[in-house]
């Protein structure tokens, strides 16, 4: 079986080609390997996965429709795996036309080669920011959803284009709504490896809302678990899961644990920002009924793993 994967030396994606064991699987990597956070960290993941038999990488920008096309031509791919994207929702003020480029124009380019080369499955990332601030928690899949900034509208953007093209065309695909992952080669621009970051460099770091919103955080092997299981799973039509633990904590809480397991940076408070949620919490009963997960990762052992794994890299990213 041939799969492409984009976004991998990503954080998301990194993880998954790394506990990809069979031999029967050969993987293709796609990135661009931008410098939205540290290239070094990206690299560092690449040269881990370049040890495996089964991989082979290809820099190359998403949103470039005619280079896609010819390595989905060379490749001859069974499943595509879209987890390539401009993510985080703080730098969609800053710098919104990456949004655009790469996770709506990227991922239209993704979709339609997908659609011409008849890929047996395509399994992309949305994001739990789709929903916007809700009433009722835990959220489910069929929740009407009101993005808050560029980045959740352009996963929005993505589950309709999917959708349309299922309609038009009965192409199937499996978006998965991801809540806060987190874990060991996580990224730098997110909340734990940012907090251990500036405590190690010796720079503030900024809080918001002192801390009072609350996050669903979910376990990278979690996350690498149910993207496997649904490499093979046999499923026909348009899909929309939330990947989550349904355990939402309070970031001030996480900090805490943090600053008894890895130390106390200095803080600068800063008020609440507009175009952020206060609280992710979603339900993740449709996702352990498919992928048969019985339980999620507790957040004592994840950020225990998580911390371990800091104090012995976080100096090299
Ligand atoms: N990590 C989370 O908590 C989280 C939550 C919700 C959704 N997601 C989504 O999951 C996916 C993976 O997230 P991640 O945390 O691994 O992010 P990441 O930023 O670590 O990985 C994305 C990778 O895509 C690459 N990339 C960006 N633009 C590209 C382009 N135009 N062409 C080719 N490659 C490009 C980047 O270089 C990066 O290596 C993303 O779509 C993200 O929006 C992640």
């Amino acid at each position: 079986m041939n799969i492409l994967i984009t976004g991998c030396a990503g954080f998301i994606g990194f993880h998954l080609i790394k506990n990809i064991d069979s031999k029967k699987i050969n993987i293709f990597g796609v990135d661009n390997l931008n410098n939205y956070y540290s290239p070094r960290l990206k690299n560092l993941r690449l040269s881990i996965l370049k040890k495996k038999n089964n991989f082979k990488f290809y820099k190359l920008d998403i949103s470039d429709y005619n280079k896609l096309d010819k390595l989905f031509l060379k490749l001859k791919i069974d499943v595509v795996i879209n987890l390539a994207a401009q993510a985080g929702v703080r730098y969609s003020l800053i710098n919104p036309k990456d949004y655009i480029e790469t996770n709506m124009l990227g991922f239209f380019n993704v979709l339609d080669l997908s659609k011409k080369y008849k890929i047996k499955k395509l399994i992309y990332a949305s994001s739990s920011s789709v929903y916007g601030d809700k009433k009722h928690y835990p959220v489910r899949e069929d929740e009407i959803i009101n993005p808050k900034n560029i980045y959740s509208l352009s996963k929005k953007n993505n589950e309709e284009l999917a959708e349309i093209y299922y309609e038009q065309y009965g192409f199937s695909s499996i978006g998965l709504r991801f809540f806060t992952v987190y874990g060991e080669w996580g990224r730098p621009d997110m909340l734990m490896i940012k907090y251990m970051l500036s405590k190690l460099t010796k720079k503030k770091f900024i809080l918001n809302n002192k801390g009072n919103h609350y996050r669903d955080f979910t376990y990278i092997d979690d996350v690498t678990f149910v993207l496997k299981n649904l490499i093979f799973k046999k499923i026909k039509g348009n899909k929309i899961l939330n990947v989550c633990s349904n355990k939402p904590i309070k970031v001030s809480k996480i900090l805490n644990i943090l600053n008894k397991l890895y130390g106390k940076p200095k803080i600068q408070y800063k008020n609440k920002l507009k175009i952020e949620v206060l609280k992710t919490h979603g339900s993740n009963s449709k996702i352990k009924k498919i992928t048969n997960l019985k339980k999620f990762t507790d957040l004592d052992k994840g950020i225990f793993n998580l911390v371990n794994w800091a104090k012995k890299y976080l100096h090299k990213i």
